[in-house]
């Protein structure tokens, strides 16, 4: 799917609808998450103004989807939780360059990667979910996640030629699988 490597441990997807409270508490902090990054993108990189239009468009559906996921929490009684960070995106991140412009793009491909891997994972609930709600709420979320991975490719794409992002994504993908691949099942988005 999209630029990833390697597929999903099918024990993940067991571990997950084992756990549906864990998914969801885990699921609202990557939405905070997410619009969060979109934000720092824009304070780090004001004068892009394609970016920072983009990253008002994705902030905003991100919060859309922070909304969703707390309704979702307070029916069943639950509170959002503090964060204890999330070990897939700080690999990812831990592989971003950090002189510019190489930090910019890297992070457009971490922030890809990372809408990517959710948009994988949130198929494998959409469709093995034991709950109705929840196959329906992963399933109304599959294209907007699609569409921001789109998002920061297409960001990336517009900065720097096309040759050099592709390059960085399939080298990204390689970091991506082999993170992937270690790690331990649990029952997190991104676990
Ligand atoms: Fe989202
Ligand atoms: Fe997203």
């Amino acid at each position: 799917m999209l630029c990833l490597q390697t597929s999903s441990n099918p024990q993940w997807v067991e571990v997950a609808i084992d756990h549906p409270t864990e998914i969801l508490l885990d699921h609202a902090l990557c939405e905070k998450k997410a619009a969060a990054f979109a934000l720092a993108m824009i304070t780090r990189y004001p004068r892009h103004t394609r970016l920072v239009r983009d990253m008002i468009d994705l902030a905003k559906e991100e919060l859309d989807h922070l909304q969703m996921v707390v309704e979702e929490l307070d029916k069943r009684g639950l509170t959002l939780e503090h964060d204890a960070g999330n070990p897939y995106a700080q690999a990812l991140h831990s592989h971003i360059r950090q002189g510019e412009p190489l930090r910019m793009l890297d992070s457009l491909i971490v922030g890809a990667f990372i809408e990517a891997r959710s948009c994988e994972r949130f198929s494998l609930l959409a469709e093995h979910a034991r709950e109705d709600e929840m196959r329906d709420m992963y399933r109304s979320l599959l294209a907007s996640e699609a569409g921001h991975y789109r998002a920061y490719t297409d960001i990336a794409r517009e900065y720097f030629p096309h040759e050099q992002v592709r390059k960085r994504i399939e080298e990204f993908g390689q970091f991506e699988a082999a993170i992937v691949k270690g790690l331990g099942n649990t029952p997190t988005v991104h676990g």
